[in-house]
């Protein structure tokens, strides 16, 4: 099939790469312009495994990035995947999106008559906004009707660090449209993945992203709220989940505890449904504590380290891991920018290592001294936090020894030294 893809972010980078793969041909349209010469040139704008050997079979032959709207009136479906940042009042900005339908509206103007297609929103949007909004100004600036435009909402439920694999291994495809021909042309672009295929209506389809995110995300508070329970016992929470979650009504997933979850879906996704519920007239209590429990995981670990080493003021503290979590250069919502600006308040500097993410954590916090490796990081530190579960973490162990004194502590369990200890265990 012919695919066209709004947006050369996580998702629709990836849902590119992965849509060639499957034997579409695919213009990805992505108005950033250095951006689009990256993917024209194989080397992706962003890290994530297993994207540049992908891309470097795919850019130039079935995929094609433009920084102009032109092609995707010769495609016969187009999925928007731009970003839906989260804004001041709780809800996504949507101006990224409506920007894009004017623009693609504009561009199937010139379509051939009686030529359907078929947009499909993959970005997040708050349930009612492809009726509301996506529909409306793609149809108004295309000056055409729902008889040659059809639309559609097919969240994207992939992991950064595992992106690839997500996508071609999904739990489910979900699929809302109001005409089912509609939602068949969207299920045929996935032909090649076994999955189960949820058939719903445009709202639904939009609320079973929001509900999955604020359910995971809910998994997690839970389990940081046992954790911190733990802690006082002195049980470890690790192998409490564990008995926990073997229970099959519960699972074993998302429920490390630690110092709380970060990135760019679970906290905006969360809020947006919080603002959402109280403008229904709801009060979202459940919603609000998970938020609330998120916010005091990372004060918890530096609170943990002043009962360790004292008043933090003119201590050196090693932070190592920056990013939101393992695998990823993204510092979107990390922990690790409150518990930098946490110790900062309480007078302590801060040496940070990463092995992605340093660039990306500059640019919000370039008033902190990085390394290039753990050991330099570490050399003369006071104590040490051990933010995420990179796998080369899971080595150190004489690198500790370089510090002042072997002060370790670790917000999610990677370490294999015996005097570490972690936030909740
Ligand atoms: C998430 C959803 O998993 C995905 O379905 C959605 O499309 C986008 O948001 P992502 O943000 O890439 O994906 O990361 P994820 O692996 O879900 O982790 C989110 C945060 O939760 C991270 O900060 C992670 O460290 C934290 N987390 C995850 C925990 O603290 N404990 C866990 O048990 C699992």
């Amino acid at each position: 099939m012919k695919i066209s893809v709004i947006g050369g972010g996580y998702v629709g980078l990836v849902s590119s790469i992965c849509f060639a793969q499957l034997g579409h041909s695919v213009d990805l349209i992505e108005i950033e312009k250095d951006k689009c010469d990256a993917i024209n040139a194989g080397r992706p704008p962003l890290y994530e495994a297993g994207l540049e050997d992908l891309l470097s079979i795919h850019a130039g032959r079935r995929l094609h990035a433009h920084a102009e709207y032109k092609n995707t009136k010769n495609s016969d479906l187009t999925f928007i995947c731009v970003g839906t940042p989260q804004s001041s009042n709780g809800y996504p900005n949507l101006s990224p999106i409506s920007s894009a339908c004017k623009f693609l509206g504009k561009s199937l103007m010139d379509k051939e008559n009686g030529d359907f297609h078929v947009v499909v929103v993959k970005s997040t949007v708050p349930p009612g906004t492809t009726e509301k909004l996506i529909m409306p100004t793609v149809l108004k600036y295309a000056c055409r009707g729902t008889d040659e435009i059809g639309f559609a909402v097919n969240p994207e439920f992939l992991r950064e660090g595992l992106a690839i694999y997500d996508f071609m291994n999904p739990d489910r495809i979900v699929i809302g449209s109001i005409e089912e021909s509609v939602g068949d042309q969207v299920q045929a672009v996935y032909e090649g993945i076994k999955a189960p295929v949820v058939r719903t209506g445009l709202t639904t389809a939009e609320m079973i992203k929001y509900a999955s995110n604020a359910f995971l995300a809910a998994k997690i508070s839970y389990a940081n709220e046992i954790g911190n329970i733990c802690k006082m016992l002195g049980v470890n929470v690790y192998e409490v989940m564990h008995g926990v979650g073997l229970d099959s009504r519960i699972g074993l997933e998302f429920l490390k505890a630690g110092a709380g979850f970060g990135g760019s879906c679970f906290p905006k996704d969360v809020m947006a449904l919080i603002a959402l519920a109280k403008d229904l007239g709801e009060d979202p209590i459940l919603l609000r504590s998970v938020i609330e429990v998120n916010e005091r995981q990372p004060i918890k670990i530096v609170d943990l380290l002043s009962k360790r080493i004292g008043d933090l003021r003119g201590k050196r503290i090693a932070i190592i891991g920056l990013s939101f979590k393992e695998n990823t250069d993204d510092v979107r919502e990390s922990r690790s920018i409150t518990v930098i600006k946490e110790l900062k308040r309480r007078g302590a500097t801060i040496a940070a290592y990463d092995p992605k993410a340093i660039s990306s954590m500059k640019r919000i916090l370039p008033d902190v001294d990085y390394y290039s490796s753990a050991a330099e990081a570490l050399a003369h530190a006071d104590a040490c936090l051990v933010m995420t579960e990179w796998p080369e973490f899971s080595l150190l162990d004489k690198e500790f020894n370089l510090m002042n004194r072997r002060v370790i502590i670790e917000a999610r369990r990677i370490l294999c030294c015996s005097d570490c200890e972690g936030i909740c265990w």
